[in-house]
């Protein structure tokens, strides 16, 4: 009897032995979720830089020196430029405002050329976009969410040229625009009498390889002191750029290959919590790159794997290290996006090769979900794979619903669709994290109020009313509010996510619930302007309702 028992047993134990590691990793290899869906064949331009507003349309353009896109203008209208390198007479739209709700597309006006330009949305929701390349180097651009709007632009309103710069909104709702090729200083937009100078920045030209220029692009991150994070190659600085002073250099990341363009990598601040505490905590993760010599070896055609490595650091420690951890995927130009959940989405972007013309290799088209709550060794998780390779000029930015927006792919001087490794894109997709799987939907919240376009005053306390339809735990509810950033060449600039202190859940009715919450209190730990908040139970976040604090 006793052997009988025992002999069974040991033999499902064996079998499960035998079984149970590599199932584990196939099901790795497959994927932990997440669906892909094809939103529009063509939106006529490139998705190269996208914003969301807060109407639920997103700004999207690409470059206006490139040739005929596929978007024509309305109306019989032209862009008559004698400067223009490619097309002087061109009758074809390069910027588009996609509506999110109704699915159009409508064609937008931009006169000076935008390419590997910056941006960020003000408080009053309006986009500050500046620079770009020739005639749009020094220009700065607005563009208003309302119906039938188009840009207003300025083309003298920067003092230096910003051609791959970054900016940043700040607490006081003013725009900073950092670097940008050969610029090693910064300026605000608007000016004010004693702000209308160049600020020296020499972090630029210390990390500035001048063969390579491995630091545009710098991320740059608003620190919860009210200094700004900025990283570039592979080193960061704290800045306090109302003194014109850098308050803390930070260690080099470890290895010390570069991170930035044409290595690019990409960043976030991790979520900010605990924000009613004496002393908040924030935290950044770099992830992926491409190591040192592969821009150059790119060049002469040979494609070195990117990086599978990140750093993370508490940027708010008193002697802050980088702590390494390693990706499943090794990847260069993916983009990093903070989900309403708190969790890391790295997408889009390439396993070899270097950001540039032509120079990426081996499309990486899985995105991979990073948790930064878990305990090191268990926080990756790999995707399911999309079938379009987005690398070079792709955009990814998150929507309300909790969907990601995916575009762009443009790694050719022009509109190339065919007789070209990766032919120039002109598609929309959309990611749905795991998180909006229908076998989630009796977790799912619903906020009931506030209604959208919500107003917040800084350390206010919210009451936000939700359903859930299945059984609620009550100890896994908070709120979420995610800034909308502004994308382009794999970073989102001015994206950040703070979760709400507080979290005390009342029952109001059947499947009706309130929760207690307190909105951040100050400009540094979220600068005034529209944010997307999220209830969010058992990770499963609900839509998102557009709030806007000052
Ligand atoms: C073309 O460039 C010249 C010289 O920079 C400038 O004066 C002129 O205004 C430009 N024309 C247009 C239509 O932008
Ligand atoms: C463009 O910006 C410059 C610099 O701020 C300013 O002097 C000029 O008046 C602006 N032009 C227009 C038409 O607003
Ligand atoms: C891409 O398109 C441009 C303009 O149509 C053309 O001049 C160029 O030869 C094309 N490049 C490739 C690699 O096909």
């Amino acid at each position: 009897m006793a052997t009988s028992t025992w002999f069974p047993s040991f033999l499902v134990w064996l079998l499960l032995f035998l079984v149970a590691t590599p199932c584990r990793s196939l099901t790795h290899a497959a994927g932990g979720g997440g669906k892909w869906d094809l939103l529009q064949q063509s939106i006529g331009i490139s998705a190269m830089h996208m914003q969301l507003l807060n109407n639920d349309r997103v700004v999207i353009f690409d470059r206006t020196d490139f040739g005929e896109s596929k978007l024509p203008l309305p109306d019989g209208k032209c862009r008559n430029d004698p400067n223009d390198t490619v097309l002087t007479v061109d009758c074809t739209a390069h910027s588009a405002e996609y509506d999110v709700l109704s699915k159009s597309i409508r064609p937008l006006m931009v006169l000076t050329d935008v390419w590997c330009s910056s941006g960020a949305v003000s408080p009053d929701g309006r986009l500050i976009q500046t620079g770009g390349f020739n005639d749009g180097d020094h220009a700065v651009r607005i563009f208003t969410p309302c119906n039938g709007c188009d840009w207003q632009e300025n083309s003298s309103g920067l003092l230096a040229r910003r051609w791959y710069a970054t900016n940043h909104i700040l607490p006081d709702g003013r725009s900073i625009i950092i670097g940008g090729r050969r610029q090693f200083n910064y300026e605000f937009y608007p000016k004010s009498s004693s702000t209308n100078i160049l600020f020296s920045l020499p972090f630029l030209s210390q990390t500035n390889d001048p063969k390579i220029e491995n630091n545009l692009y710098p991320f740059v991150h608003l620190n919860v002191d009210g200094n700004l994070f900025i990283f570039a190659n592979n080193r960061a600085i704290l800045l306090d750029y109302t003194k014109n002073a850098v308050v803390k250099t930070f260690p080099q990341m470890p290895g010390g290959d570069p991170r930035s363009y044409p290595s690019t990598g990409s960043s976030v601040l991790l979520p900010l919590k605990n924000l009613q505490q004496s002393s908040v905590e924030a935290e950044v993760l770099v992830c992926g790159g491409a190591p040192k010599d592969s821009y150059v070896q790119a060049k002469k055609g040979k494609f070195v794997r990117a990086l599978d490595t990140c750093g993370r650091i508490k940027i708010t420690d008193a002697s802050p290290d980088w702590s390494m951890e390693t990706m499943p995927l090794a990847r260069v130009m993916g983009d990093m996006l903070l989900l309403p959940n708190g969790h890391v989405l790295i997408i889009n972007g390439a396993s070899s090769g270097t950001a540039g013309w032509e120079l990426g290799r081996e499309p990486e088209l899985k995105p991979v979900i990073y948790r930064p709550d878990n305990p090191s060794g268990s926080r990756f998780e790999v995707q399911n794979p999309s079938s379009t390779p987005r690398l070079y000029h792709s955009t990814a930015i998150l929507l309300r619903d909790g969907r990601v927006l995916v575009g762009g792919n443009n790694p050719h001087r022009y509109y190339n669709f065919t007789g070209v490794l990766y032919p120039t894109d002109l598609s929309l997709e959309a990611f749905s994290p795991d998180y909006l799987d229908s076998k989630f939907s009796t977790l799912r919240p619903k906020i009931l109020s506030p209604g959208s376009q919500a107003q917040l005053s800084y350390g206010q306390r919210l009451s936000v009313r939700f359903s859930v339809s299945g059984a609620l735990n009550d100890k896994w509810v908070s709120v979420t509010m995610v800034s909308p950033s502004f994308t382009t060449h794999s970073f989102s600039m001015n994206q950040r996510l703070l979760v709400l202190d507080g979290g005390k859940v009342t029952p109001v009715s059947s499947s009706v619930y309130d929760v207690e919450v307190t909105a951040p209190n100050s400009g540094f730990l979220a600068p005034s302007g529209y944010y997307l908040l999220f209830v969010v139970h058992q990770e499963i976040p609900s839509e998102g309702i557009w709030v806007n604090i000052k």
